[in-house]
């Protein structure tokens, strides 16, 4: 397919634009700031835009199957921006992206929304809960199928790799690497051709991690959060206590459903708190912990 990526320069799109172009997909890169002329970004067709002003897309937009639309002020911007702000990207910007599809004859999307949408009446959820409408808008109006992509947190980690990357994944956070596969599939998902007739298609994917418990594990997990994570992740105790890992506080349970939460389109999340607990083994057994509290995020 060819696919119109706005936003492409943030986190999600230095991500997925390798991924969609390694499968073979041809990319039309969008953003309000200029690209790097490097890896991922160079030699690729590049429309500088910004999607508040109401114009400017039509044209990237032109030829193109399938809109992934990334722009939004998200969790990390709540205290900087105002709700103004927020209206005006992620309210706007969504529906003037939608349009320049619309025009240009693009059946296909991939919104990105949040698990903030949960939040319904928050600054940032609020604008999610209006994206996702805007998206059911224009199915309805204007026969474009959808996916849009509720992710958990995978804000990059900076350089607390241990808690701010380790311990979120007990609690609100998912993995990028398993955010960029849902991404990835939704666009794969919506790749073949439908036949004429019946309603066009809408689907909501929370783009969570996978759960490596159930709630009755974690039940009595506050009474002595060593001896509840030892029991569910066998061998913890000791990379908890020796890396000052937090886990005091009970994890939460994703709820993804009996097939679990990528299962409408074909994708199942493999990073969790376990996995992490992995990695961290195979790198403290080079016998030099403060390198493994030094790692930064690459991302
Ligand atoms: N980062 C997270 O943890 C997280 C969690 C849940 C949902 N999301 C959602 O995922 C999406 C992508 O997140 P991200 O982390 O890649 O964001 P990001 O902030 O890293 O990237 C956003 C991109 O949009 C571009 N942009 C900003 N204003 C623009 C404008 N006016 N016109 C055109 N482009 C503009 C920026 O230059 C940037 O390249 C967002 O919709 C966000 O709400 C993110």
């Amino acid at each position: 397919m060819r696919i119109l990526v706005t936003g492409a320069g943030g986190n999600i799109g230095k991500g997925i634009v390798p991924r969609l172009h390694a499968a073979g997909h041809s990319l039309v890169l969008s953003d309000v700031n200029r690209l790097p002329d490097e890896p991922p970004f160079a030699d690729l067709p590049f429309v500088q835009c910004d999607v508040q002003a109401g114009f400017g897309l039509e044209g990237a937009a032109q030829g193109c199957d399938l809109l992934l639309h990334l722009p939004a002020w998200h969790g990390i911007h709540s205290r900087a921006k105002t709700e103004a702000d927020f209206w005006r990207l992620n309210v706007d910007g969504t529906f003037w992206a939608l349009q320049a599809a619309r025009a240009a004859g693009i059946r296909r999307l991939v919104f990105l929304s949040s698990q903030s949408w949960h939040d319904h009446y928050g600054k940032y959820g609020f604008t999610k809960q209006v994206g996702e409408e805007l998206c059911e808008y224009h199915r309805r109006n204007h026969g474009l199928r959808y996916v849009a992509i509720r992710p958990a947190d995978f804000t990059p980690w900076g350089d607390d790799y241990l808690n701010r990357y380790g311990a979120r994944l007990l609690y609100g956070g998912v993995d990028r690497e398993d955010v960029l596969g849902y991404v990835e599939a939704a666009v794969e998902h919506l790749g073949p051709d439908l036949p004429d007739g019946g309603s066009p298609e809408a689907l909501i994917v929370d783009a969570v991690r996978p759960d490596a418990f159930t709630a009755e594990q974690v039940r009595d997990w506050e009474d002595d959060h060593l001896t509840a994570c030892e029991r569910v992740f066998p061998g913890s105790r000791d990379l908890l206590e020796r890396y000052a890992i937090d886990v005091r506080r009970r994890p939460s349970v994703v709820a993804g459903g009996e097939d679990g939460p990528g299962a409408a389109i074909g994708y199942t999340p493999t990073r969790h708190f376990g996995t992490f607990l992995d990695d961290l083994r195979r790198l403290d057994a080079t016998g030099e912990p403060d390198a493994v509290r030094a790692i930064t995020c690459p991302y």
